[in-house]
């Protein structure tokens, strides 16, 4: 299979990191509920996890790396913490669902005043109406670094700078630039990054997290042990256990760990570098071809995110023949990107998505270019 779905989840990770996912399996025990050997294990395995994490995107305090399950996780975590009753919150019609949903929700729910400034239909965002809706009072911004259905990436630094001249806090959902370029809080200006392991970072499922600027308050969603002040009714107040209840995915974590000290040893410009070049390549095979249209901004920055239309078929039977008939692994629909498909007019025809990494070979994007070219033909 020629596996070009690494937007959903990258499948060819360094070795070391299923080697590291399996040592931990038969040798941790449970960090912070006990002091026998396994244990401490646990516990050094997931604070060297924070502190390589911290170092990775630029976080002032590793305890300010708080672990979940993956972005969603963090995201709903971010938002249902720090949005209160009435207030105003603005964010993107680019966002993924594990944005918008808890916003709808808190909309519904807590009566949060919800803005979404909107974009054109090559999916670039309005600046212009965006600095419009942050006004002071605005509590919190809401934007994800790049498009999970485009690939378009964000001017965060442009959006903190609006953010914080209104005194609203910034969230940031890294999902599709984690791991695959330098992304730094400080340099974006994020309040709290919102990150998934699966993706770029190489890291297994069922393992994220957030980095939390220090003085940035959340309140905690879930409630539970964290195997320090026991006998406090209340959840502990010091990050990371504040957010973290419960035991945590060690196993996976180690993983993590293994796949952020691959990534450094590679180097993530070097990374960045050739995802552009292998992005590039597709797009201006894909371009050219009669009767396909492709999406998004290409004048600029991008993650290795292609997404196209061959005619008015439906894009998930044009997955279908990738898959069966090419073997090309694609994901097609609506990529719980709604408003986005929205914007692009894509909305019953969904789009076929292509998607790269650092472990895609170049015949690899020739042979799905070929094939492209084959469907649109028929
Ligand atoms: N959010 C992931 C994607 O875009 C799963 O495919």
């Amino acid at each position: 299979m020629i596996y070009l779905d690494n937007a959903a989840t990258t499948q060819r990770k360094p070795p070391q990191v299923a080697e590291a996912v399996a040592a931990a399996m038969n040798t941790l025990g449970n960090s912070a509920r006990g002091a026998h050997r396994g244990a401490l294990d646990a516990a050094h395995t997931i604070f060297a996890a924070r502190e390589k994490l911290a170092a990775l995107f630029g976080c002032p305090r590793a305890d300010h790396v708080v672990f979940t399950g993956n972005v969603t996780e963090a995201l709903n975590i971010a938002l249902f913490g720090l949005a209160e009753e009435g207030d105003r919150v603005v964010s993107t019609v680019l966002e993924h669902n594990s944005v918008l949903r808890p916003l709808y929700c808190l909309e519904a729910e807590r009566g949060i005043d919800l803005h979404l400034a909107g974009a054109d239909r090559q999916g670039r965002l309005d600046y212009g109406e965006l600095e419009r809706l942050i006004r002071p009072g605005t509590r919190l911004v809401v934007c994800t670094h790049a498009s999970n259905l485009t690939g378009n990436v964000t001017d965060v630094r442009r959006i903190s700078q609006m953010a914080h001249e209104n005194g609203a806090l910034l969230v940031v959902d890294a999902a599709q630039t984690a791991g695959t370029r330098p992304v730094n809080m400080d340099d974006l200006g994020a309040d709290v990054l919102c990150f998934t392991g699966h993706k770029g970072l190489m890291g297994p499922q069922g393992t994220g997290g957030m980095c939390i600027r220090p003085g940035v308050e959340i309140r905690p969603l879930k409630y539970g042990g964290t195997g320090v002040q026991t006998y406090l009714p209340q959840q502990p107040p010091q990050y990371p256990v504040r957010l973290e209840a419960g035991t945590l995915n060690g196993h996976g974590i180690a993983g993590l760990s293994a796949a952020v000290d691959w990534l450094k040893e590679t180097g993530l410009e070097r990374i960045h570098e050739r995802e552009t070049l292998l992005t590039r390549r597709f797009y201006e095979g894909v371009r050219r071809i009669p009767g396909v249209t492709v999406y998004g901004d290409f004048t600029g920055d991008h993650a290795a995110i292609v997404s196209l239309n061959i005619g008015s078929r439906d894009s998930g039977e044009v997955a279908d023949d990738l898959a069966q008939d090419y073997g090309i692994a694609v994901r097609a629909g609506a990529h719980c990107a709604p408003r986005m498909h929205e914007a692009l007019g894509t909305k019953e025809q969904g789009a076929v998505r292509f998607s790269f990494s650092w472990f895609t070979a170049e015949e690899e994007i020739d042979a799905a270019i070929a094939a492209v070219e084959q469907l649109a033909s028929e």
